[in-house]
Protein backbone atom coordinates (compact mmCIF):
# COMPACT_ATOMS: atom_id res chain seq x y z
CA UNK A 1 0.00 0.00 0.00
CA UNK A 2 1.24 3.75 -0.78
CA UNK A 3 1.48 4.82 2.96
CA UNK A 4 4.01 2.05 3.66
CA UNK A 5 6.10 2.53 0.55
CA UNK A 6 9.61 2.74 1.69
CA UNK A 7 8.49 3.09 5.14
CA UNK A 8 11.75 1.85 6.85
CA UNK A 9 12.87 5.25 6.71
CA UNK A 10 11.58 6.37 9.47
CA UNK A 11 13.01 4.15 12.07
CA UNK A 12 16.72 4.18 12.55
CA UNK A 13 16.92 0.67 13.51
CA UNK A 14 15.86 -0.43 10.14
CA UNK A 15 17.80 1.35 7.78
CA UNK A 16 20.36 -1.12 7.00
CA UNK A 17 18.96 -3.41 4.47
CA UNK A 18 20.47 -6.70 6.19
CA UNK A 19 18.35 -6.34 8.90
CA UNK A 20 14.97 -8.31 8.50
CA UNK A 21 12.88 -7.57 12.15
CA UNK A 22 9.75 -10.04 12.21
CA UNK A 23 9.43 -10.00 15.87
CA UNK A 24 6.86 -6.76 16.75
CA UNK A 25 4.33 -8.80 19.00
CA UNK A 26 7.48 -9.08 21.36
CA UNK A 27 8.43 -5.65 20.63
CA UNK A 28 8.24 -3.23 17.84
CA UNK A 29 10.92 -0.79 17.18
CA UNK A 30 10.82 3.17 17.50
CA UNK A 31 10.26 5.66 15.01
CA UNK A 32 12.10 8.86 15.18
CA UNK A 33 8.71 11.05 15.74
CA UNK A 34 8.47 9.00 18.62
CA UNK A 35 12.07 9.17 19.25
CA UNK A 36 12.11 12.78 18.90
CA UNK A 37 9.04 13.61 21.42
CA UNK A 38 11.11 11.92 24.12
CA UNK A 39 13.97 13.97 23.89
CA UNK A 40 12.55 17.18 23.33
CA UNK A 41 11.24 16.50 26.40
CA UNK A 42 13.84 16.06 28.26
CA UNK A 43 16.26 18.15 26.59
CA UNK A 44 13.19 21.06 27.35
CA UNK A 45 13.78 20.41 31.31
CA UNK A 46 12.89 17.33 33.26
CA UNK A 47 10.31 17.76 36.21
CA UNK A 48 8.41 15.91 38.53
CA UNK A 49 4.68 15.83 38.13
CA UNK A 50 2.70 16.88 40.99
CA UNK A 51 5.57 18.03 42.95
CA UNK A 52 7.50 21.17 42.28
CA UNK A 53 6.14 24.82 41.72
CA UNK A 54 9.25 25.55 39.56
CA UNK A 55 8.29 25.53 35.54
CA UNK A 56 9.88 22.17 34.59
CA UNK A 57 7.67 20.77 37.25
CA UNK A 58 5.13 22.76 36.04
CA UNK A 59 5.65 21.40 32.29
CA UNK A 60 6.19 17.80 33.21
CA UNK A 61 2.32 17.91 35.11
CA UNK A 62 1.24 19.20 31.98
CA UNK A 63 2.76 17.06 29.83
CA UNK A 64 1.45 13.79 31.83
CA UNK A 65 -1.76 14.95 31.52
CA UNK A 66 -1.56 16.02 27.77
CA UNK A 67 -0.36 12.19 27.13
CA UNK A 68 -3.18 10.65 29.19
CA UNK A 69 -5.69 12.29 27.71
CA UNK A 70 -4.13 11.52 23.79
CA UNK A 71 -3.76 7.43 24.79
CA UNK A 72 -7.23 7.96 26.35
CA UNK A 73 -8.86 9.15 23.31
CA UNK A 74 -6.73 6.32 21.16
CA UNK A 75 -8.87 3.65 22.81
CA UNK A 76 -11.93 5.91 22.84
CA UNK A 77 -11.68 6.37 27.02
CA UNK A 78 -11.57 9.54 28.89
CA UNK A 79 -8.75 10.59 30.54
CA UNK A 80 -10.13 10.01 34.06
CA UNK A 81 -10.65 6.28 33.18
CA UNK A 82 -7.05 5.69 31.86
CA UNK A 83 -4.19 4.66 34.46
CA UNK A 84 -0.31 4.57 32.87
CA UNK A 85 1.63 1.55 34.39
CA UNK A 86 4.51 -0.35 33.66
CA UNK A 87 3.00 -2.34 31.08
CA UNK A 88 0.32 -4.90 30.03
CA UNK A 89 1.19 -6.73 32.97
CA UNK A 90 1.39 -4.57 35.85
CA UNK A 91 -2.58 -3.39 34.63
CA UNK A 92 -4.09 -6.98 34.80
CA UNK A 93 -2.30 -7.89 37.68
CA UNK A 94 -3.87 -4.55 39.46
CA UNK A 95 -7.27 -5.67 37.79
CA UNK A 96 -6.71 -9.29 38.88
CA UNK A 97 -5.66 -8.24 42.22
CA UNK A 98 -8.96 -6.03 42.85
CA UNK A 99 -11.38 -8.00 41.26
CA UNK A 100 -9.86 -11.85 42.24
CA UNK A 101 -9.34 -10.78 46.08
CA UNK A 102 -13.18 -10.30 46.72
CA UNK A 103 -14.15 -13.86 44.94
CA UNK A 104 -14.66 -16.70 47.26
CA UNK A 105 -15.39 -20.30 46.80
CA UNK A 106 -17.93 -21.34 44.34
CA UNK A 107 -17.44 -18.38 42.19
CA UNK A 108 -16.02 -19.13 38.81
CA UNK A 109 -13.18 -17.13 36.37
CA UNK A 110 -13.77 -17.51 32.68
CA UNK A 111 -10.97 -17.84 30.73
CA UNK A 112 -9.81 -19.17 27.67
CA UNK A 113 -7.08 -21.66 26.39
CA UNK A 114 -5.51 -18.65 23.82
CA UNK A 115 -4.62 -16.46 27.09
CA UNK A 116 -0.97 -15.14 27.47
CA UNK A 117 0.65 -15.97 30.92
CA UNK A 118 0.22 -12.13 31.93
CA UNK A 119 -3.72 -12.64 31.98
CA UNK A 120 -3.91 -16.39 33.37
CA UNK A 121 -1.03 -16.59 36.49
CA UNK A 122 -2.75 -13.83 38.59
CA UNK A 123 -5.71 -15.50 38.34
CA UNK A 124 -4.03 -18.32 38.86
CA UNK A 125 -2.53 -17.50 41.99
CA UNK A 126 -5.69 -15.61 43.17
CA UNK A 127 -7.44 -18.75 42.64
CA UNK A 128 -5.30 -20.51 44.72
CA UNK A 129 -5.46 -18.47 47.58
CA UNK A 130 -9.45 -17.55 47.73
CA UNK A 131 -10.67 -20.80 46.40
CA UNK A 132 -12.72 -19.89 43.63
CA UNK A 133 -12.43 -21.91 40.26
CA UNK A 134 -10.81 -21.09 36.97
CA UNK A 135 -12.79 -22.55 33.47
CA UNK A 136 -10.83 -22.44 30.13
CA UNK A 137 -12.73 -21.96 27.32
CA UNK A 138 -10.98 -24.27 24.82
CA UNK A 139 -10.40 -23.84 21.24
CA UNK A 140 -12.97 -24.73 19.14
CA UNK A 141 -12.35 -26.67 15.76
CA UNK A 142 -12.92 -23.84 13.48
CA UNK A 143 -10.10 -22.20 15.48
CA UNK A 144 -11.60 -19.66 17.66
CA UNK A 145 -13.74 -19.87 20.70
CA UNK A 146 -17.05 -21.47 20.66
CA UNK A 147 -20.12 -18.81 21.66
CA UNK A 148 -22.69 -21.67 22.30
CA UNK A 149 -20.50 -23.30 24.36
CA UNK A 150 -19.38 -20.09 26.11
CA UNK A 151 -23.29 -19.26 26.78
CA UNK A 152 -23.56 -22.76 28.56
CA UNK A 153 -19.96 -21.94 30.69
CA UNK A 154 -20.36 -18.45 31.18
CA UNK A 155 -23.56 -18.50 34.21
CA UNK A 156 -24.46 -17.41 37.64
CA UNK A 157 -21.12 -18.38 39.00
CA UNK A 158 -19.13 -16.60 37.10
CA UNK A 159 -17.90 -13.64 38.60
CA UNK A 160 -14.99 -12.30 36.09
CA UNK A 161 -14.32 -12.92 31.72
CA UNK A 162 -10.76 -12.34 31.64
CA UNK A 163 -9.87 -12.70 27.52
CA UNK A 164 -7.08 -11.64 25.41
CA UNK A 165 -8.54 -10.03 22.44
CA UNK A 166 -5.67 -11.38 19.90
CA UNK A 167 -3.76 -14.49 20.67
CA UNK A 168 0.62 -13.22 20.57
CA UNK A 169 0.82 -16.90 19.15
CA UNK A 170 -1.62 -17.73 16.56
CA UNK A 171 -2.72 -14.40 15.80
CA UNK A 172 -6.41 -15.08 16.40
CA UNK A 173 -8.60 -12.65 17.39
CA UNK A 174 -11.35 -13.71 19.61
CA UNK A 175 -14.76 -12.62 19.76
CA UNK A 176 -15.08 -10.13 22.71
CA UNK A 177 -17.71 -7.83 22.27
CA UNK A 178 -19.93 -11.10 22.13
CA UNK A 179 -18.32 -12.45 25.21
CA UNK A 180 -18.64 -9.27 27.20
CA UNK A 181 -22.05 -9.73 26.07
CA UNK A 182 -22.40 -12.90 27.37
CA UNK A 183 -20.29 -11.87 30.53
CA UNK A 184 -22.63 -8.66 31.53
CA UNK A 185 -26.06 -10.99 30.70
CA UNK A 186 -25.13 -12.62 34.02
CA UNK A 187 -23.59 -9.79 35.92
CA UNK A 188 -19.70 -10.82 35.50
CA UNK A 189 -16.94 -8.03 34.61
CA UNK A 190 -14.72 -7.77 31.73
CA UNK A 191 -11.07 -7.75 31.30
CA UNK A 192 -9.24 -7.66 28.01
CA UNK A 193 -5.50 -8.57 27.46
CA UNK A 194 -5.17 -6.26 24.25
CA UNK A 195 -1.54 -6.35 24.15
CA UNK A 196 -1.65 -7.52 20.42
CA UNK A 197 -4.32 -6.04 19.50
CA UNK A 198 -4.21 -2.17 20.01
CA UNK A 199 -1.60 -1.50 17.62
CA UNK A 200 -3.33 -3.88 14.75
CA UNK A 201 -7.13 -3.11 15.07
CA UNK A 202 -9.03 0.10 15.67
CA UNK A 203 -9.83 -0.36 19.59
CA UNK A 204 -12.79 1.23 21.43
CA UNK A 205 -13.23 0.65 24.93
CA UNK A 206 -16.94 1.33 25.41
CA UNK A 207 -17.81 -0.12 21.99
CA UNK A 208 -16.37 -3.43 23.06
CA UNK A 209 -18.16 -3.22 26.29
CA UNK A 210 -15.66 -4.08 28.49
CA UNK A 211 -14.75 -3.03 32.12
CA UNK A 212 -11.17 -3.03 31.81
CA UNK A 213 -8.16 -3.10 29.01
CA UNK A 214 -4.54 -3.66 29.97
CA UNK A 215 -2.05 -2.34 26.70
CA UNK A 216 2.02 -1.85 26.82
CA UNK A 217 3.38 1.06 24.10
CA UNK A 218 6.48 -0.62 23.13
CA UNK A 219 4.29 -2.76 21.36
CA UNK A 220 3.03 0.15 19.62
CA UNK A 221 5.86 1.75 18.40
CA UNK A 222 6.51 3.44 21.83
CA UNK A 223 9.16 3.70 24.50
CA UNK A 224 9.45 0.56 27.06
CA UNK A 225 8.62 0.45 30.48
CA UNK A 226 4.82 1.73 30.15
CA UNK A 227 1.81 0.63 29.42
CA UNK A 228 -1.89 1.69 30.43
CA UNK A 229 -5.12 0.04 31.88
CA UNK A 230 -8.77 1.42 30.76
CA UNK A 231 -10.93 1.22 33.83
CA UNK A 232 -14.64 1.84 34.03
CA UNK A 233 -16.19 4.33 35.90
CA UNK A 234 -17.97 1.62 37.92
CA UNK A 235 -15.07 -0.52 38.43
CA UNK A 236 -12.45 2.25 39.50
CA UNK A 237 -13.97 2.50 43.31
CA UNK A 238 -13.45 -1.09 43.45
CA UNK A 239 -9.84 -1.12 43.04
CA UNK A 240 -7.21 -0.92 45.71
CA UNK A 241 -3.36 0.44 44.51
CA UNK A 242 -1.00 -1.94 44.08
CA UNK A 243 1.88 0.39 45.40
CA UNK A 244 1.71 2.57 48.00
CA UNK A 245 4.00 5.96 48.23
CA UNK A 246 4.55 9.40 47.36
CA UNK A 247 1.99 11.14 45.21
CA UNK A 248 -1.08 9.58 45.97
CA UNK A 249 -2.71 11.11 49.44
CA UNK A 250 -3.38 14.50 50.33
CA UNK A 251 -2.51 14.36 54.13
CA UNK A 252 -0.66 12.11 55.96
CA UNK A 253 -1.15 12.72 59.66
CA UNK A 254 -0.12 10.52 62.87
CA UNK A 255 -3.15 8.36 62.53
CA UNK A 256 -4.37 8.75 59.31
CA UNK A 257 -4.38 9.17 55.84
CA UNK A 258 -6.29 11.08 53.30
CA UNK A 259 -5.72 9.51 50.08
CA UNK A 260 -6.25 11.14 46.56
CA UNK A 261 -9.47 10.84 45.10
CA UNK A 262 -8.37 10.88 41.64
CA UNK A 263 -5.95 8.78 39.70
CA UNK A 264 -3.12 9.68 41.51
CA UNK A 265 -3.84 7.34 44.00
CA UNK A 266 -3.00 4.35 41.57
CA UNK A 267 0.68 6.12 40.34
CA UNK A 268 2.48 5.95 43.40
CA UNK A 269 6.39 7.37 42.98
CA UNK A 270 7.51 9.21 40.15
CA UNK A 271 5.87 8.78 37.26
CA UNK A 272 7.55 8.18 34.30
CA UNK A 273 6.81 11.16 31.76
CA UNK A 274 9.37 10.89 29.37
CA UNK A 275 7.51 7.29 28.50
CA UNK A 276 4.04 9.08 28.80
CA UNK A 277 5.19 11.37 26.29
CA UNK A 278 6.61 8.70 23.97
CA UNK A 279 3.39 6.79 24.30
CA UNK A 280 1.27 9.85 23.38
CA UNK A 281 3.58 10.26 20.49
CA UNK A 282 3.26 6.35 19.37
CA UNK A 283 -0.82 7.28 19.57
CA UNK A 284 -0.51 10.46 17.03
CA UNK A 285 1.82 8.14 14.97
CA UNK A 286 -0.54 5.23 14.78
CA UNK A 287 -3.12 7.96 14.27
CA UNK A 288 -1.82 9.61 11.52
CA UNK A 289 -1.57 6.13 9.50
CA UNK A 290 -4.92 4.97 10.22
CA UNK A 291 -5.71 1.99 12.22
CA UNK A 292 -7.84 0.64 8.82
CA UNK A 293 -4.65 1.17 7.09
CA UNK A 294 -2.21 -0.86 9.00
CA UNK A 295 -5.20 -3.66 9.07
CA UNK A 296 -4.85 -4.11 5.60
CA UNK A 297 -1.24 -3.69 4.92
CA UNK A 298 -0.88 -6.68 7.77
CA UNK A 299 -3.82 -8.83 5.99
CA UNK A 300 -1.80 -8.12 2.58
CA UNK A 301 1.40 -9.12 4.09
CA UNK A 302 0.02 -12.14 6.53
CA UNK A 303 -1.98 -13.62 2.86
CA UNK A 304 1.33 -13.42 1.14
CA UNK A 305 3.53 -15.49 3.91
CA UNK A 306 0.29 -18.10 4.37
CA UNK A 307 0.59 -18.61 0.61
CA UNK A 308 4.22 -19.02 0.51
CA UNK A 309 4.23 -21.00 3.69
CA UNK A 310 1.58 -23.62 2.62
CA UNK A 311 3.75 -24.01 -0.72
CA UNK A 312 7.09 -25.38 1.08
CA UNK A 313 7.28 -29.18 2.22
CA UNK A 314 6.89 -30.25 5.72
CA UNK A 315 5.87 -26.71 6.96
CA UNK A 316 3.04 -26.75 9.19
CA UNK A 317 0.68 -23.53 9.29
CA UNK A 318 -1.12 -23.27 13.21
CA UNK A 319 -2.65 -19.52 12.79
CA UNK A 320 -6.13 -19.72 11.48
CA UNK A 321 -7.49 -19.28 8.41
CA UNK A 322 -8.07 -15.73 7.71
CA UNK A 323 -12.17 -15.79 6.96
CA UNK A 324 -11.81 -16.12 10.96
CA UNK A 325 -9.96 -13.02 11.57
CA UNK A 326 -6.55 -12.77 12.61
CA UNK A 327 -3.73 -10.34 13.05
CA UNK A 328 -0.36 -9.94 11.76
CA UNK A 329 1.38 -13.25 13.80
CA UNK A 330 1.14 -16.48 12.24
CA UNK A 331 3.33 -19.21 13.50
CA UNK A 332 4.32 -22.32 12.11
CA UNK A 333 7.06 -25.40 12.74
CA UNK A 334 9.41 -28.10 10.35
CA UNK A 335 8.29 -31.18 10.71
CA UNK A 336 11.50 -32.64 12.30
CA UNK A 337 12.99 -29.66 13.12
CA UNK A 338 12.98 -27.70 16.85
CA UNK A 339 11.92 -23.75 16.80
CA UNK A 340 15.03 -23.02 18.32
CA UNK A 341 16.81 -24.25 15.88
CA UNK A 342 14.73 -22.64 12.85
CA UNK A 343 15.12 -19.22 14.92
CA UNK A 344 18.75 -19.34 14.99
CA UNK A 345 19.13 -20.43 11.58
CA UNK A 346 17.39 -17.43 10.34
CA UNK A 347 18.91 -15.22 13.29
CA UNK A 348 22.25 -15.92 11.39
CA UNK A 349 20.73 -14.67 7.97
CA UNK A 350 19.55 -11.42 9.74
CA UNK A 351 15.89 -12.54 10.21
CA UNK A 352 14.76 -11.78 13.69
CA UNK A 353 11.29 -13.89 14.70
CA UNK A 354 10.62 -15.49 17.96
CA UNK A 355 10.01 -19.27 18.83
CA UNK A 356 9.23 -21.39 21.41
CA UNK A 357 5.73 -21.50 23.92
CA UNK A 358 5.55 -17.20 24.03
CA UNK A 359 4.43 -16.97 27.53
CA UNK A 360 0.83 -19.02 26.45
CA UNK A 361 1.98 -22.36 27.67
CA UNK A 362 -1.79 -24.16 27.60
CA UNK A 363 -2.11 -22.88 24.04
CA UNK A 364 0.52 -24.72 22.62
CA UNK A 365 0.17 -27.58 24.70
CA UNK A 366 -3.02 -27.64 23.62
CA UNK A 367 -2.18 -27.74 19.89
CA UNK A 368 -0.03 -30.53 20.91
CA UNK A 369 3.55 -28.56 19.70
CA UNK A 370 6.68 -28.26 21.40
CA UNK A 371 7.02 -24.67 20.81
CA UNK A 372 6.66 -22.91 17.12
CA UNK A 373 8.20 -20.02 15.01
CA UNK A 374 6.18 -17.27 15.42
CA UNK A 375 6.26 -13.95 12.90
CA UNK A 376 4.79 -10.98 13.30
CA UNK A 377 4.56 -7.79 11.61
CA UNK A 378 4.79 -4.01 12.06
CA UNK A 379 4.05 -1.05 9.75
CA UNK A 380 7.52 -1.00 8.51
CA UNK A 381 7.13 -4.72 7.08
CA UNK A 382 7.02 -5.05 3.07
CA UNK A 383 6.64 -8.08 0.81
CA UNK A 384 10.57 -8.02 0.33
CA UNK A 385 10.65 -8.95 4.08
CA UNK A 386 8.40 -11.59 3.64
CA UNK A 387 10.16 -13.12 0.70
CA UNK A 388 13.37 -13.18 2.62
CA UNK A 389 11.90 -14.83 5.28
CA UNK A 390 10.96 -17.63 3.31
CA UNK A 391 14.18 -17.79 1.64
CA UNK A 392 15.57 -18.19 5.24
CA UNK A 393 13.28 -21.27 5.90
CA UNK A 394 14.01 -23.01 2.76
CA UNK A 395 17.62 -22.55 3.78
CA UNK A 396 16.34 -24.47 7.00
CA UNK A 397 14.95 -27.05 5.20
CA UNK A 398 17.52 -27.67 3.01
CA UNK A 399 20.27 -28.09 6.20
CA UNK A 400 17.61 -30.46 7.80
CA UNK A 401 16.55 -32.49 5.74
N1 LIG B 1 4.27 -11.03 24.94
C1 LIG B 1 5.39 -10.93 24.07
C2 LIG B 1 5.35 -11.93 22.96
O1 LIG B 1 4.35 -12.51 22.69
C3 LIG B 1 6.67 -10.90 24.79
O2 LIG B 1 6.38 -12.15 22.35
Amino acid sequence: MDAFVDFKKHFSALHDPAVVYLDSAATTQVPDSVLAAVSSYARGGRGNPYRGLHTFAAKATKLLSSSRATVAAFIGARPEELLFTKGTTEGLNLVARALGSRLCPGDQVVLTIFEHHANLLPWRELARERGFSITYLPMAKNGSVDLELAKKIIGSRTKVVAVTQASNVLGTILPVYELAELAHDVGALVVVDAAQSVARLPVDVHQLGCDALAFGAHKMYGPEGIGAVYISDHLRPQLSPLLYGGGMVDEVLDDTIRYAEDLRLFEAGSPNVAGAVGFAAACEFLQLLGLEHVRQHELELTAKLVRALAELPRVIIHSPAPELGRVGVVSFSIEGVHSHDVAQLLADQGVAIRAGYHCAAPLTRCLDIGGTVRVSFGVYNDLADVDKLIEGVKTVLARFV
